[in-house]
């Protein structure tokens, strides 16, 4: 059986590493796994039972119960979530209880695109191909603005250039797994490409590291 194939793709948030992540994994056949939502969901079930982010236990508690299946992107990206996604994910509790769910899903064949923030450094160091994609801080809350506007919400600017400063600073200065380039990745910046100028650089770096689309997953 051959080896499973591994994409690492990370980045800061709004830089677009999900979407790219996503399709790449529908053009090479590998499985997908936004590695965000893991924190998030351990995020959304404490606030729905009244817990902090704050509290270790609590949280270690709720990200043992998270599967990779079934999370819901669409409700797990409503205002606020982010900020105490952030705030969970700098618990080494929770990190841990995180890890082996990924390594499995990465390694399952034909292998998969993880996106996150620490997957080509720590998660999958292993990974065939890692990525880091990224863009300024002003298109990337642009961006998010964007995302909420389009989702019915009423985003104030500087609020939202605000939120991904502060997450940006948290996911960067946190004592494990900061969000860091991993010094085997390709770095992508995306502040001036549009999705399909980002996805070909995509597809330029697989094809480069894996083969063309002929010898893909096989
Ligand atoms: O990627 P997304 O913005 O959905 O991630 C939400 C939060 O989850 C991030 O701000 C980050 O703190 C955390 N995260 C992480 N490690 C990952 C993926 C996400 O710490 N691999």
């Amino acid at each position: 059986m051959s080896r499973a194939v591994i994409v690492a793709i990370d980045g800061p948030a709004g830089s677009g590493k999900s979407t790219l992540a996503k399709r790449l994994a529908a053009t090479t056949g590998l499985r997908f796994l936004d590695t965000g939502l893991l924190y998030r969901a351990v995020a959304a079930r404490l606030r729905a039972t009244g817990g902090s982010p704050l509290d270790a236990a609590a949280a270690a508690a709720a990200a043992r119960t998270i599967e990779p299946e079934g999370l819901d992107p669409d409700a797990l990206h409503g205002e606020g979530i982010g900020g105490d996604a952030s705030r969970v994910a700098a618990l080494p509790e929770v990190r841990a209880a995180l890890l082996e769910l990924q390594r499995r899903f990465a390694r399952t064949p034909p292998g998969a695109v993880l996106a996150g923030r620490d997957i080509g450094t720590v998660v999958c160091p292993d990974a065939t191909l890692k990525i880091f994609v990224t863009a300024s801080i002003e298109e990337r809350a642009r961006r998010r603005f964007e995302e909420l506007r389009a989702r019915g919400e009423a985003p104030i600017h500087e609020r939202v250039l605000l939120e991904v400063a502060e997450r940006d600073r948290r996911d960067r200065e946190r004592a494990v797994a900061p969000l860091s380039v991993a010094e085997d990745a390709v770095v992508i910046d995306t502040s001036t490409l549009d999705v399909e100028q980002s996805h070909a650089a995509l597809e330029a770096a697989y094809a480069a590291r894996i083969g063309s689309s002929a010898n893909r997953t096989s």
